[in-house]
């Protein structure tokens, strides 16, 4: 009776590792470890890589790909890549002051201004474009999902707000991905390692051409490799925009916690002053 227990157990494990196995191979390449700024305790974004992952997202990825779980005011939120700060009068992008109402942001209006989006007339029924404001969702560029695969070859290029928490291995599989192509089709797809599979329909977005007559309003040179941190940054933030406010929380309610261990044991000390215990 053990005997066969035994086996059916043993025939069980085997079956387990094969299926695990096969699941490795269809999950692609083991993404490259990158070191990010916001990684850590203490980690923080670099404001200057957000607002030109932003450019790039906008310029892109948000041609096919739509940002949900945003409207174009969290840009301007504190810890956003567009936060801008009034002292004396005077508004600009970081620095000190009072934090700007993202929906009064200057560098926030524009920016939804850029982008179109549709609406239902509410005296003709009739639907029409009207460019957007801070409150309303970041665009998404295609009517619905037929419409997205049909401009895509039957696949549907998914939300990208959470898809740094959605993928294994986060921002480090987004960078392998984006530059993992190795510029071989096959079935209409292009081969990539990192992708599940082997294979994605999403054509390359940030080649070595793209980047060379792409420009950075901060002066940096757009390479193929800068194009790709900055944005996958861009997304991280997007998929995590209260991290930095968690983060200082977090800090201080560990410094708070320290301040009180100290007074509690002095306090201690104090009380039983004089008791032999
Ligand atoms: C021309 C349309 C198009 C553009 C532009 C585009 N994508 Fe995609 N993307 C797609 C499609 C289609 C898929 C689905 C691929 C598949 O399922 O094989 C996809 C999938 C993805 C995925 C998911 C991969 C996975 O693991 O499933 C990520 C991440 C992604 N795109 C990022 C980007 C980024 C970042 C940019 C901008 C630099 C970008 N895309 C630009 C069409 C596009």
């Amino acid at each position: 009776m053990l005997r066969r227990i035994l086996i059916a157990m043993t025939a069980v494990a085997l079956l387990g590792v094969g299926g695990v196995g096969s699941a490795w191979a269809a999950k692609g390449e083991h993404p490259h470890d990158h070191e990010w700024s916001w990684e850590g305790p203490l980690g923080t974004f670099d404001r200057a890589q957000l607002q030109r992952g932003f450019a790039v997202y906008k310029q892109i990825c948000s041609a096919c790909h739509g940002l949900q779980h945003l409207s174009y005011r969290n840009l301007g939120e504190r810890g956003g890549p567009f936060a801008a700060y009034e002292s004396h009068g005077e508004i600009t992008l970081g620095g000190h002051g009072r934090l700007v109402d993202p929906n009064d942001n200057p560098y926030v209006v524009a920016i939804a201004d850029d982008f179109e989006v549709s609406f239902i007339d509410p005296d003709t029924g009739i639907e029409d474009t009207r460019p957007a404001r801070p409150s309303d969702r970041f665009r998404y560029p295609f009517a619905n999902e037929a419409l997205g695969r049909a401009a895509n070859n039957g696949a549907y290029p998914p939300d990208l707000s959470v898809i740094v928490s959605a993928r294994h291995y986060g921002a480090d599989y987004l960078r392998s991905l984006l530059l993992g192509y190795t510029g071989e089709q096959r079935d209409g797809k292009w081969i990539n390692p990192y992708m599940g599979g082997g294979l994605i329909a999403m054509a390359p977005p940030i080649t070595a051409d793209v980047a060379e007559f792409f420009v950075y309003d901060d002066g940096v040179t757009a390479t193929q490799e800068q194009m790709v941190d900055d944005v996958v940054a861009f997304l991280a933030w997007a998929n995590d925009p209260k991290m930095e406010v968690r983060k200082q929380m977090g800090l201080s309610v560990l410094i708070f916690l320290f301040v009180l261990a100290l007074l509690l044991y002095a306090a201690y000390k104090q009380v039983w002053r004089g008791v032999k215990h």
